[in-house]
């Protein structure tokens, strides 16, 4: 089978399409027919770092068929479509685990499909189980083009969050994203944070932060957080490093919490799978949720797609097309 796969080097690792056996479901596995993979900034940011080590598969969110079950899989029957989070998905055919797949809605593409599990699952950890998001609170969203800001801008929205704010470096970026449940657009390249929401907020700040931006925003995020106010990091995008006021920290009794699967074991992982499954399904099913697609690539055109992904122009999700 065809599959995009990162040649690890010493300079970082290369991407190239490779002929591969497919897999084969073992015990309690399921194995799909990838008809559509999303695309992330993090498989590139990964690729880049791979010096040694072995050959990889790339991906980590897919929509298919199911084309076999393993022994003692319950629940999944040759044929059902689905989508599912797992590594190695940027191929022809995957093995996941039965309890990180979700069903796809009768009527929703298989790029729509693809465009859905990573993003969702990461937005909704952070959001509802780390940030204990509580209808009424506030949410900042930083970042907020991005495929993650955007479905946690659109689970803010749906769990009654009032109001959410999305800051952007890019004022047509938020002009395209306005309909997906902004309060208060934030251009960050001419607008002060801080002075937006204190005055939106009768000077109480925001309930929950949503970051991916990390260093450059920190700052303002700490000065824009309410009382017991939490801010959630996914990812460092602007930069790794920030200084820390102890004093703000103290004072407003706030929480910082970090989010990654990279440290997660697998039943956490798959506990993140199906608590995404459970609030977002029903939502997914009445087309209350759904991501823009930005741009669609033949998976063969990885390298195309890797390079409109790292323009940063795009606004929602980059979806491979495997067929
Ligand atoms: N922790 C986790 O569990 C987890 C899970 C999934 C993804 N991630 C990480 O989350 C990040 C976002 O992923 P994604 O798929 O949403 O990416 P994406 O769609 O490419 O969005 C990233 C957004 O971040 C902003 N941005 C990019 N570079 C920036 C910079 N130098 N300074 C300030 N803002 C910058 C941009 O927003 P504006 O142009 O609107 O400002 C951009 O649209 C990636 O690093 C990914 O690895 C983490």
């Amino acid at each position: 089978m065809k599959a995009v796969r990162v040649i690890p080097g010493p300079e970082g690792g290369q991407v190239a399409i490779e002929d591969i056996a497919p897999p084969v479901a073992g015990p309690n596995q399921v194995l799909v027919r990838v008809r559509a993979a999303g695309l992330n900034r993090g498989e590139i940011n990964q690729a880049k770092e791979l010096r040694t080590g072995n050959t990889i598969t790339t991906g980590v969110e897919f929509a298919g068929e199911v084309a076999a079950v393993g022994e003692g899989v319950a629940g999944w029957r040759k044929g059902d479509r689905v989508m599912g989070h797992g590594r190695g998905c940027q191929a022809e055919f995957v093995v996941a685990d039965p309890m990180a797949l979700i069903p796809v809605p009768d009527g929703m593409s298989w790029t729509d499909a693809a465009a859905f599990p990573n993003v969702f699952i990461t937005a909704h950890d952070a959001l509802v189980v780390n940030g204990r998001l509580k209808a009424g609170e506030s949410v900042l969203v930083n970042g907020a083009s991005g495929g993650v800001a955007m479905a946690a801008i659109q689970i803010a929205s749906l769990m009654g969050a009032k109001p959410v704010f999305a800051s952007s470096r890019s004022a047509a970026k938020l002009d395209k994203i306005s309909q997906c449940g902004v309060d208060v657009a934030i251009d960050s390249s001419r607008q002060d944070q801080v002075e937006v929401i204190m005055q939106a907020t009768e000077n109480r700040g925001v309930d929950i932060i949503i970051d991916t931006v990390g260093g450059p925003v920190f700052e303002a995020n700490m000065k824009s957080l309410a009382v017991q106010g939490r801010l959630v990091n996914i990812a460092r995008l602007g930069s790794a490093t920030a200084q820390i006021d102890l004093s703000t920290l103290w004072l407003k009794r706030l929480h910082l919490i970090g989010v990654t699967f990279r440290t997660r074991t697998e039943q956490e992982r798959l506990d993140c799978i199906q608590a995404c499954a459970r609030d977002m399904l029903p939502l997914l099913r009445a087309g209350r949720v759904r991501l823009p697609i930005d741009r669609t690539f033949a998976m063969t055109d990885i390298h195309a797609a890797h390079a409109y992904m790292k323009q940063d122009q795009h606004v929602g999700k980059i979806v491979l097309l495997v067929d």
